[in-house]
């Protein structure tokens, strides 16, 4: 009995030592360097933010300017988007998806330089 016990022990033991391994596996995979905003957009974001009749508020330059700058704006993708599982992306997903929104809306540099030295409170009303 008591044998028993202890070999059970140790292999609940290597169990979780292999999810753990896994897991930091994981977490390595999808924290490269090389994150692709679009890619990122298009397999998180995009089918609430465009498609016809969609969930979330098209995102626009105005959209995106009462989110101040990137900084702002990754920090608040962070603690709302995907808005079915916030803060389920690495930090190097959100900032590439905040700056390849910021790209493609033609408001690269320009939000950057707009509060960067403010408070960053995100209302955008700094012009
Ligand atoms: C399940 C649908 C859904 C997904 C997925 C989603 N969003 Fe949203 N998004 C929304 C909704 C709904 C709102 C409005 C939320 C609110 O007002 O509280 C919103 C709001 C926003 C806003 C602010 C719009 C505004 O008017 O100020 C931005 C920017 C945004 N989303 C970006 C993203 C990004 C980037 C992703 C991918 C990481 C994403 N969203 C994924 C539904 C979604």
């Amino acid at each position: 009995m008591a044998v028993t016990g202890r070999g059970q022990t140790i292999v609940a033991r290597a169990l979780a030592g292999a999810a753990v391994s896994a897991t930091a596996l994981l977490v390595g995979c999808s924290d490269g360097p090389e994150i692709d905003g679009a890619l990122v957009y298009a397999q998180r974001c995009a089918f609430c933010h465009d498609v016809e009749g969609q969930v979330g508020a098209e995102i626009t330059a105005a959209t995106l300017a009462s989110r101040g700058d990137e900084e702002t704006l990754t920090r608040y993708l962070r603690l709302a988007m995907p808005y079915e599982a916030p803060g389920t992306m690495t930090d190097a997903e959100y900032r590439a998806t905040a700056r390849y929104l910021l790209e493609t809306r033609g408001l690269a540099g320009k939000a950057a330089a707009g509060s960067v030295a403010g408070r960053g409170n995100g209302t955008g009303e700094g012009r």
